[in-house]
């Protein structure tokens, strides 16, 4: 028996192109791992009425180790539309496989790693007053609270008259108290202590354990006095225990701006659902955008990788694949870093730093192309020519 097994979900569209290079990387590589298949996304939604199957759940809960591709997801009506004849009119409805994944296995830590890699021609640079141009070489860490926030899904449009009642007893609910029915919708931004502290934690070990000079709190405490209140307190509390590390933090704002100008100032950045959503999309663009974007969903026990993209459904039929596998495939080294083989994830990131620096294999992305089948005809390599340039760098 090999010493991990990993639960495999490649999901929909380009999930199930890109899932297998990476699998192909681990095995090179010499992770010593077994792979169990589980299904997971659009097509269980059409055939069960459940995008994440019980047994997918079940795999997941034995095994604790998931890499995952990506799903695809639809508006509730063409959800509705596309359920199979059988389950119609019983009362199914669709939830993202990937947050009732993160909820039910409390995957509350999102690492988002953001790394420039040298020669890569979509890195940020910027121009310089005398000419020229600087490419500063980033290095950002996103630490994103997966469960809660904004994304806890505690949402009404018209909401019922008990919970506008309690809102009633908020002075700052009276403008709002006339609206009527629909006309109102309200999202709740639920914040737990023990949830904060648990990100926080999690970001200043990170930088401890890696050298980070500093942990930025990415947050909006002027405004948000409470929830975001929470954060900027529990950061105070915590950061008693890390006093090498440069505690700053940053309006939300303020930092998206800052970034557009000097991302080199900003190690590892924490923040909530939505905020730390944005931020590492952002980081992510300046690095090379969707085809280099990994992440790791960790909870106390089971912990699920995947690249930050979607299905893209658009290239899902395209023979050769076109898309880039490098954002799976350092999803699948930062599995390789949760299980304690950093030797084998730095390996996996030396390889792929190496081709791109060469820069003789590209995916269409890396030639800002726009996507189709004519891009190899200008000389982007296929998705399995970018993997096979990565392996030949690890053989
Ligand atoms: P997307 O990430 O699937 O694609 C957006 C665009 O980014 C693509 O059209 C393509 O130009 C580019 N792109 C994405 N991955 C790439 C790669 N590996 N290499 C090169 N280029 C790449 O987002 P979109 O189009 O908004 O959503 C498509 C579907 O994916 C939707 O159903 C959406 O709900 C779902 N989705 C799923 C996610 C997940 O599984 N974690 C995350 C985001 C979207
Ligand atoms: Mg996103």
């Amino acid at each position: 028996m090999a010493k991990h097994t990993v639960v495999t979900m490649p999901g929909d569209g380009i999930g199930k192109v890109v899932l297998p290079e990476a699998l192909r990387v681990l095995k090179v590589v010499g992770f010593d791992a077994d792979y169990v298949p589980a299904e997971i996304g659009w097509d269980c939604w059409i055939e069960q009425g459940n995008a994440l199957p019980e047994r997918t759940i079940d795999l997941l809960a034995k095994h604790k180790l998931g890499l995952f591709g990506a799903i695809t997801s639809k508006p509730k009506a063409a959800a509705d539309a596309e359920l199979s004849a059988a389950l119609k009119g019983k009362g199914y409805s669709y939830f993202s496989p990937i947050v009732g994944m993160r909820q039910r296995f409390n995957l509350d830590v999102c690492i988002r790693p953001c790394r420039s890699f040298v020669g890569n021609p979509l890195n940020f640079i910027r121009k310089k007053p005398q000419g020229g141009f600087d490419e500063p070489a980033l290095d950002t860490v996103v630490f994103r609270q997966n469960t809660e926030g904004l994304y806890a899904g505690v949402e009404w449009s018209d909401p019922p008259a008990e919970v506008r009642k309690a809102l009633g007893t908020h002075p700052k609910f009276k403008p709002f108290e006339t609206v009527e029915g629909r006309d109102l919708a309200l999202a709740l931004r639920v914040i737990t202590r023990q949830a904060t502290r648990r990100i926080l934690e999690a970001a200043f070990r990170h930088a401890r354990a890696h050298g980070y000079a500093s942990v930025t709190v990415c947050e909006k405490p002027n405004v948000l006095r409470e929830t975001s209140g929470v954060y900027e307190e529990e950061a105070k509390n915590l950061h008693k225990e890390f006093p090498e590390i440069k505690l700053k933090s940053d309006n939300i704002d303020a930092l998206m701006m800052w970034i557009t100008k000097k991302p080199e100032d900003y190690q590892v950045v924490v923040a909530s659902n939505l905020f730390g959503d944005i931020v590492s999309d952002a980081f992510a663009g300046l690095v090379g955008g969707l085809g280099f974007a990994c992440s790791g969903n960790i909870g106390k026990e089971v912990a699920v990788f995947e690249p930050t993209h979607g299905s893209a459904p658009k290239y899902e039929k395209l023979d050769p694949p076109i898309v880039n596998p490098i954002a799976m495939i350092l999803s699948a080294a930062m599995l390789l870093d949760h299980v304690a083989e950093q030797d084998k994830a730095k390996k996996i990131r030396e390889a792929v730093a190496t081709v791109v620096q060469e820069g003789k294999v590209r995916t269409y992305d890396m030639m800002r192309l726009s996507g189709g089948p004519d891009v190899f005809g200008k000389g982007a390599a296929n998705t399995v020519q970018m993997t096979d340039a990565i392996l030949s760098k690890l053989r």
